[in-house]
């Protein structure tokens, strides 16, 4: 039974003030440090985002390239993130498990600034997630070219060849819509942690653990599972009805904040369908139609099957459509996810050590209060 003062999930609790993303569920509005989420998203790269939510201003040129070949130049992973790598490829860990692993390895100066972590891990995670696709698949991981924007190095190392700029923007785009999200979870993890005066590269190992779960950001694989599974427009009704009728979560639906359509799902729908016409294949055109198709079903049988719950599309729904159009295997779409919110992530916790208190929540206590010790013979 739920005790009144417990608020389960810390829905709808205000625990902290934030300078870098506005999050209305009801109006579908997401501002990201002053821009409305579509406008930054479909101009921006994805180094000036990032600039922008640690310096909370666009950068000039000269800064934008400074910025650049700062991040370019640490690209480069250490030997132990590469060994660990190596062990944990011999062994087919999960994608998600081992960047968690070696997150922690990917500035090890314990005497380096949270700026220069901050710049290390950003320039990192890239060429570790890249690495161990490879390695999994029995290929040596490429050397970063320090000349490629960060979106374009990424795609590089993935596949061994230099993306087309349509590529570039639609991966830059996907970067940007996920790059903050107010106080989510895996956001609030990190914030936790260094607000007990831990480090950075602590936080954001936290936070891929948190990120990992379906219920944050290991929906897109599913998701798109799902509208392969489905296969042809006709079979969308009765294979979610039958889904739902088994008591299953359409994955890309729902989310716990947007009651209407996730303003997210807007751009990386319009990405999706710029990159597939630009491809001219005509199986990623038909791809495209069908999950419209899906959406629109699933949207129509949740309501029928969860009344009043507005389950709407979210975010992860089109993550899985656009970052197919990459070419990224559907392991690599939760990984892709946290390079996009790492700048996000690192912001909220220089907020934190900025401005922020311990995070120390209560508890109720519901256990048993009258237990008297037993020697061991006695039990
Ligand atoms: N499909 C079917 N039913 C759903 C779905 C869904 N996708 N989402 C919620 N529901 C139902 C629940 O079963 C529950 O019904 P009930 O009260 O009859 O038991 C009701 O709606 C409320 O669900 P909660 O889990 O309490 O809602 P919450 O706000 O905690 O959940 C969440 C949000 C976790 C995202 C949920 O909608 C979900 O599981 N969606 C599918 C997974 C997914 O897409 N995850 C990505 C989220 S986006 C992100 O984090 C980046």
């Amino acid at each position: 039974m739920t005790t009144p003062d417990v608020i389960p999930g810390l829905e709808g609790v205000i625990a902290a003030e934030t300078g870098l993303s506005s999050v209305d569920g009801l109006k579908g509005e997401l501002i990201i440090a002053g821009f409305p989420l579509a406008e930054l998203a479909e101009n921006a790269t994805f180094e000036e985002a990032a600039y922008l939510l640690w310096h909370g201003k666009l950068p000039d040129g000269a800064q934008l390239e400074t910025f650049h070949d700062e991040l370019a130049q640490r690209r480069a992973l250490p030997q132990i993130t590469l060994q660990l790598l190596d062990a944990a490829a011999a062994q087919q860990t999960a994608p998600m498990d081992a960047l968690r692993m070696v997150a922690a390895t990917l500035d090890l100066d314990l005497d380096d600034d949270p700026d220069t972590q901050a710049l290390s891990l950003l320039a990192r995670l890239p060429t570790a997630v890249a690495a161990y696709h490879r390695l999994r698949q029995g290929r040596k991981p490429l050397s970063p070219r320090e000349e490629l924007s960060h979106a374009a190095n990424y795609l590089y190392l993935l596949h061994g060849e230099a993306p087309t700029p349509a590529q570039v923007r639609a991966l830059d785009t996907y970067l940007i819509t996920v790059v903050d999200h107010g106080l989510n979870a895996s956001t609030f993890t990190a914030r936790t942690i260094v607000s007990t005066d831990s480090d950075l590269v602590s936080a954001i190992t936290g936070a891929i653990g948190a990120l990992k779960g379906p219920k944050h950001g290991g929906a897109p694989g599913p998701a798109l599972d799902m509208v392969f599974e489905i296969g042809h427009p006709d079979h969308a009704e009765p294979t979610l009805r039958a889904k739902l009728e088994r008591g299953e979560r359409l994955m890309g639906f729902g989310h716990r904040v947007y009651k209407v359509r996730d303003p997210r799902a807007d751009v990386l729908s319009r990405a999706a369908a710029r990159l597939y016409e630009s491809s001219g294949q005509q199986e990623l055109i038909e791809l495209y139609d069908l999950a419209r198709h899906v959406e629109q079903t699933a949207v129509r049988l949740l309501e029928e099957f969860k009344p009043g719950r507005n389950l709407q599309t979210n975010v992860e729904f089109y993550t899985a459509l656009l970052l197919h159009g990459l070419n990224l295997s559907s392991d690599l779409f939760s990984p892709t996810f946290a390079i996009g919110r790492l700048p996000g992530w690192i912001a909220h916790c220089l907020e934190q050590q900025r401005n922020g208190r311990l995070i120390r929540p209560d508890s109720v206590y519901t256990g048993r209060r009258d237990r008297r010790w037993q020697p061991l013979p006695e039990r």
